[in-house]
């Protein structure tokens, strides 16, 4: 008897943890990111993603043409470093948000990207930063405008 009333008390609280983690899981997403051991904007982007709340394990690559082949980024679609989060390609300098909002909204392509490396785009601030398009890519290499960052 008083071990079937803690269950009756503890059930509303496990699926309140369990809302409260449904709730994080797209912040708290777990990320590998790719880049050459000489990319310091990668590192920015990196820290960039931490700060965001994901979870970055980082690779020093001398292959970065042959990763981005393997997980199919276009290459008018290149940039420095390539990253996987939750089964989609990000590539470049992609915005935190645009990255969770993909994986919350989980649309049919194969990732995300920011191409060549705009100035003003998370690890890439400078002086006069550029209004630059992000565009999503499916398997095919179709890129798609996914949005307009202006500064
Ligand atoms: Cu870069
Ligand atoms: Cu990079």
């Amino acid at each position: 008897m008083k071990a079937r009333t803690a269950i009756l008390i503890l059930t509303p609280c496990l699926v309140a943890a369990g809302i409260l983690a449904a709730s994080l899981r797209p912040s708290s997403a777990e990320m590998v990111v790719y880049k050459s051991a000489t990319c310091g904007c990668c590192v920015k982007w990196i820290e960039h993603m931490e700060a965001a709340g994901f979870k970055v394990k980082a690779y020093d690559r001398t292959d970065m043409g042959t990763i981005k082949e393997t997980y199919g980024v276009p290459h008018q679609g290149y940039s420095c470093h390539t990253a996987i989060a939750e089964g989609y390609v990000i590539e470049g300098h992609v915005p935190a948000e645009y990255v969770r909002k993909l994986l919350d909204d989980r649309p049919d392509v194969s990732g995300l990207t920011v191409p060549n490396m705009p100035i003003g785009s998370p690890g890439m601030e400078g002086p006069n930063p550029e209004t630059y398009q992000v565009y999503s890519f499916d398997s095919r290499g179709v890129m798609n405008e996914y949005a307009t960052v202006t500064p």
